[in-house]
């Protein structure tokens, strides 16, 4: 087993705030290739320095003022800005990564909760175009639990024009005689087939707006996998779709399931209709071609 090691690492450099996250990395297909159900397991063997990780990193949240770039605390409230950037300008075609918190400011805000104000290099991932942009996430305090807000500019990162390969798969999707389905995207060897990536693009914008109703200065979500998605039937210009998303929580090294059931066309973008976490089986965390 030598993926004990590693798993015992990555959790300790997370107590320290490692300098080497790279929170994009789960959107690479090549990233995570078989260490999911693997990573499940180590985690229930060293809970108890997941713990020991989790406490360390609360105290980390309590952080004000001036913050590490390469800690915890900002790489969380960035990591926020890109689900963001995703549920507002995602597509098949423009998936957006963070690639650095070049410097960030954590303030109490009396009564409203804590800001951060950061400084951060945003990637379009499929053009691969970084930019650099000034974003602010407020994480907002009270009994009712409300999803964080954001604002982030961009503006050359938005330009990019993707409008025809849009329009095309969207004709393509809409005219297919038969609805498309998929299974674990990418699969446990990290392949993927390449006329399946839009799919799984769509799938990883929509879990954006899960990941940005979730976050809280506390966790640190990435897309894990795409279970399956199947594509519904619609009378409108809307394509529908059924997903079932693994995500992976990296604070309390959880891979949390839920499902997802959201719309899709170029001018409307992707609108999220349902979500539903589902419960914690430990099973189901296996693909079921492991061995
Ligand atoms: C993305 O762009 C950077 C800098 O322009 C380059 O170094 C890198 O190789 C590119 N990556 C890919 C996957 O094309
Ligand atoms: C239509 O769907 C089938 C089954 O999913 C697929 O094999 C085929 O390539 C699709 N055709 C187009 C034009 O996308
Ligand atoms: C976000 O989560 C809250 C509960 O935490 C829920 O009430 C709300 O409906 C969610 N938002 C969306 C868009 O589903
Ligand atoms: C999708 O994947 C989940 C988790 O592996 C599984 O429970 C569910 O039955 C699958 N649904 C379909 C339609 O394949």
């Amino acid at each position: 087993m030598s993926l004990r090691p590693f798993v015992v690492l990555a959790v300790l450099t997370g107590v320290i705030g490692s300098p080497n996250i790279r929170p994009e990395a789960e959107v690479d297909p090549s990233a995570h290739p078989n260490s999911l159900p693997e990573t499940v397991e180590e985690t229930e063997i060293f809970g108890q320095q997941v713990v020991l990780a989790k406490e360390e990193v609360e105290e980390d949240v309590m952080a004000t003022g001036e913050l590490n770039p390469s800690h915890y605390p900002a790489q969380r409230a960035a990591k926020v800005v890109q689900h963001y950037l995703n549920t507002r300008y995602g597509s098949p075609y423009r998936l957006y990564g963070q690639q650095m918190v070049h410097s960030g400011n954590a303030e109490d805000v009396a009564d409203s909760g804590r800001k951060y104000q950061l400084e951060i290099s945003v990637q379009e991932m499929i053009s691969n175009t970084t930019e650099k942009c000034s974003a602010e996430v407020l994480f907002p305090r009270g009994e009712q639990q409300r999803s964080a807000q954001v604002q982030a500019s961009c503006e050359e990162l938005l330009k990019i024009n993707t409008k025809d390969q849009e329009e095309a798969l969207y004709q393509q999707y809409k005219t297919n005689q038969s609805l498309l389905s998929a299974q674990h995207l990418p699969d446990r060897c990290g392949h993927m087939e390449p006329d399946m990536k839009p799919l799984w693009h769509l799938c990883i914008v929509a879990s954006s707006f899960v990941m940005l109703n979730e976050s809280t200065e506390n966790t640190l979500y990435n897309m894990a996998q795409v279970a399956n998605i199947t594509q519904l039937a619609t009378e409108n210009d809307q394509l529908k779709f059924d997903c079932h998303i693994l995500l992976h929580e990296m604070v309390s090294q959880e891979i949390i399931h839920w499902k997802l059931l959201f719309t899709w066309s170029p001018p409307e973008g992707v609108k999220v209709l349902q979500m539903e976490q589902l419960p914690h089986c430990h099973h189901c965390e296996k693909p079921p071609n492991t061995n």
